[in-house]
């Protein structure tokens, strides 16, 4: 017998212990163990009731979803379940940590459960494009009613012990000793002639006729584009429709369709992905990390109030510091108009607002950076404020602060030039709003050293980012593979497609929103202005006005001024076709002699989703990004890819190689420019028949 799962007696009850760290999944050796601990506990003459229960820090969160994929190992999770439910002892769930999908199956093939208030129970499947498929769509309808089952199913959260308890989940809170008290709790139950409680046995009844559909609907728009949440909603149904065996076929029918479906194949890349991501190759789990007790934001503009946020979030004190008491007072307003707005929607308490607001310190010197333990600069985009900045930064701060910029196109490395310390220079591209957007693009210089990048790595996790680690490029990873689709869906517009058919294409692959409603977002001034810098550089690219800069040029920002490429009304962000913008798009046609033509959907998708491709491809074989994965969770967390592709190098891995590279060479073909010349990776492993995974 394997020590995955161990067996005791304990004051008359047998107690079942899953040990399998760090997390006490699921796996092979684990359900063996579960089973054979089962079958001694019941020959175990001197066991009244039996108690099952996880080692270390938890209750199993869940299948092992490394065996996700591969050729499945007896017994199955649903057997080992159906042999507790089927026990004819006792069996009392004690639950601490999270008890998770497979987990929580396990708990509801118990006749009680009982757990510590921190305990959390969950059934996040959904997250890895799944359902659960071990009886948790048949047993917790018939335990904790058709609504409840249909919003923890469909939604995946985790429930805290205490509301588990009132949805009648969990029979009872118990104190910190949980083996103890489960099997005291055990005992009394034996005492007392309790039943057991097998939930199959149990009636699972709809709360109203029209409960099912009305769910599907609201997830019409929250989960547009999912497979999984209405799988789910499929599967309770059967709870009610039908008896709990068919149910159960039914559930693992659907089960069995989602886990062959590329869309949770996705979902399970992006798990391990978010994972991974922190992993910085190179970098070790040893390599020495400073402490960041303290942090000074240079800036309080847009970017530098929401980036002081997140440090005031989880804690740090920040000291803020402008260059006029008028922008500093502006600034610090906003943030406490943004923690009052948050307040209101009753996320955070006002006393959270004042704690928060205590821990800034806003200023006009410099000199009050001297203690601090990181700086992140947000000033203005001009290399010339930038070097004045860091140059003073140098002179002010202690040996071993972090310096860090939060510029989005400027030369890392040279900012890093203008201190005597390059080592201790990195990038923290934060996205907007800085308080919300979970991407942190990390970038790390030339000379970086490896101490600092693990500590802002590190930071990053604390304070609720997603961190990764890319090199200095024009762009980084993330807006270099953006621009290249946003010339492309300009070029696909000037060819003859409207801004609201490709805005279609792009929205309707599963972005929250096309290239074009994006840049009224954003503001069309602020590409207006890069290419106005880039064209003044000389840069061949950015000599002509495109038609975007055209309506720039009439004042037509986007959202902010109410048209852009959209018009807009008042209070109403819905971006409308305007027909003074279609007279502009013609009249530039007529301007560079073109024909417009009929342009297909499929070909403003392979060119707008190929182009980001070929550069992505490109950022890897330069090292700007170190793994495929990096790429992919930049664009999941910073752009809205959609989760159920996987990120941009995952979905091209499906898509496959050959077909991509075989479209990126026509297009090179058909109309030239740098963004199609094919990369050699991308040539190399469509040659290989391999994928960008497959690459590292
Ligand atoms: N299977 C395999 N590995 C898992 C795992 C699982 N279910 N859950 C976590 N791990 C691994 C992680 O990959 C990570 O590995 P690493 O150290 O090599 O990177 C390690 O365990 C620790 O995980 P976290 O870094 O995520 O640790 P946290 O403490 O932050 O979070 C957690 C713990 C809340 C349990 C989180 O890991 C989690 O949400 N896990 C997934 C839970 C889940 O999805 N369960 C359902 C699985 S599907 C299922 O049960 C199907 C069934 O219905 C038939
Ligand atoms: P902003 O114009 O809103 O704010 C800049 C602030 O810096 C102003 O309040 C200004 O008074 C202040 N400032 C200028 N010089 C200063 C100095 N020497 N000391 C103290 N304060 C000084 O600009 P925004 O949008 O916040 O951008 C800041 C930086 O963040 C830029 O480098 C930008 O490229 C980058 N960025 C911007 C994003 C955005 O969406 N706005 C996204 C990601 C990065």
């Amino acid at each position: 017998m394997s020590d995955a799962v161990t067996y005791e007696r304990r004051d008359g009850i047998g107690v079942i212990t899953v040990n399998n760290p760090p997390v006490n999944a699921l796996g092979q050796a684990v359900r063996q163990g579960l089973k054979e601990c089962l079958d001694q506990g019941l020959a175990d003459g001197e066991a009244r009731a039996l108690v099952v229960t996880g080692g270390g820090n938890t209750f199993p969160a869940g299948a092992d979803i490394r065996e996700f994929g591969k050729p499945p190992q007896e017994p199955s999770l649903p057997d080992v379940i159906d042999a507790y439910e089927s026990s004819d002892k006792l069996v009392v769930a004690a639950i601490h940590g999270t008890a998770l999908g497979g987990g929580l199956e396990v708990a509801l093939g118990c006749d009680y459960r009982v757990a510590v208030e921190s305990a959390a129970v969950g059934v996040p499947e959904v997250k890895l494009g799944l359902l659960p498929g071990a009886g948790g769509t048949q047993r917790l309808p018939r335990l904790a009613g058709v609504q409840n089952a249909l919003e923890m199913i469909t939604g995946g959260n985790q429930v805290k012990a205490p509301k588990a308890r009132d949805m009648g989940i969990i029979d009872a809170i118990v104190g910190a000793d949980l083996v103890d008290e489960a099997v005291a709790y055990a005992n009394k139950l034996v005492s007392e002639a309790a039943p057991r409680r097998p939930i199959r046995d149990m009636e699972a009844s709809a709360e109203s006729d029209s409960v099912f559909d009305d769910f599907e609907k609201g997830l019409q728009k929250k989960a547009r584009g999912f497979l999984a949440p209405f799988h789910c909603v499929k599967a309770v149904r059967a709870a009610v429709d039908l008896p709990f065996r068919e149910g159960l076929k039914r559930e693992r029918e659907l089960f069995q369709e989602l886990m062959d479906s590329p869309q949770s194949k996705a979902q399970r890349h992006v798990f391990f992905a978010e994972r991974e991501v922190g992993k910085v190759p190179g970098i070790g789990k040893d390599t020495p990390k400073r402490e960041i007790k303290s942090v000074g934001v240079v800036g309080a503009g847009t970017m530098g109030g929401g980036i002081a946020m997140n440090f005031l979030n989880a804690g740090i004190p920040v000291i803020i510091k402008e260059v006029k008491q008028e922008a500093l007072d502006k600034g610090l307003s906003v943030i406490r108009k943004n923690y009052e707005s948050t307040a209101k929607k009753g996320r955070i308490s006002m006393d959270d607002v004042d704690k928060r607001m205590g821990l800034i310190m806003p200023t006009l010197d410099y000199d009050d950076f001297k203690d601090v333990d990181l700086v992140i600069e947000a000033v203005f985009e001009s290399m010339d404020v930038k070097q004045d900045v860091f140059e003073t930064l140098d002179r002010v701060c202690k040996p071993g602060a972090i310096l860090a910029t939060n510029t989005s196109t400027l030369d890392v490395n040279r900012i890093a030039s203008f201190t005597g310390r390059p080592e201790d220079v990195m990038g923290m591209h934060f996205f907007s709003p800085a308080n919300v957007m979970k991407l942190l693009e990390n970038v790390r210089g030339d000379k970086t050293s490896d101490e600092v990048v693990a500590t802002v790595m590190d930071l990053s996790k604390r304070i609720g980012k997603v961190g990764v680690c890319v090199g200095v490029c024009d762009g980084f990873v993330g807006n270099r593979m953006l621009h290249k689709r946003q010339a492309e869906a300009v070029a696909l517009v000037d060819e003859g497609a409207s801004p609201e058919q490709v805005d279609k294409v792009i929205y309707d692959f599963g972005f929250p929103m096309g290239p074009f409603a994006m840049s009224d977002l954003a503001g069309l001034d602020i590409g207006y202005s890069i290419r106005l810098e880039r064209r003044k550089a000389g840069d061949p690219d950015a000599q002509e006005l495109t038609w975007l800069d055209k309506l720039a040029e009439k004042g037509r920002y986007g959202q902010k001024t109410q048209a852009g490429v959209y018009r807009y009304e008042e209070g109403d962000r819905t971006p409308k076709p305007d027909p003074e913008v279609a007279e502009l798009i013609e009249q530039h046609r007529r301007d560079k002699g073109i024909t417009p033509r009929e342009v297909s959907d499929q070909e403003i998708l392979e060119r707008c989703m190929y182009v980001m491709v070929n550069e992505g491809s490109k950022i890897l074989e330069e090292g700007i990004a170190a793994r495929a994965l990096d790429v992919d969770i930049v664009w999941i967390y910073g752009y809205g890819f959609p989760v159920y592709r996987g990120g941009t190098m995952f979905w091209a891995d499906q898509v496959g190689l050959g077909e991509i590279r075989d479209r990126v060479r026509q297009f090179y073909q058909d109309q030239g420019g740098e963004q199609w010349k094919p990369s050699p990776l991308l040539e190399q492993l469509a040659s290989e028949g391999k994928g960008f995974h497959d690459a590292k």
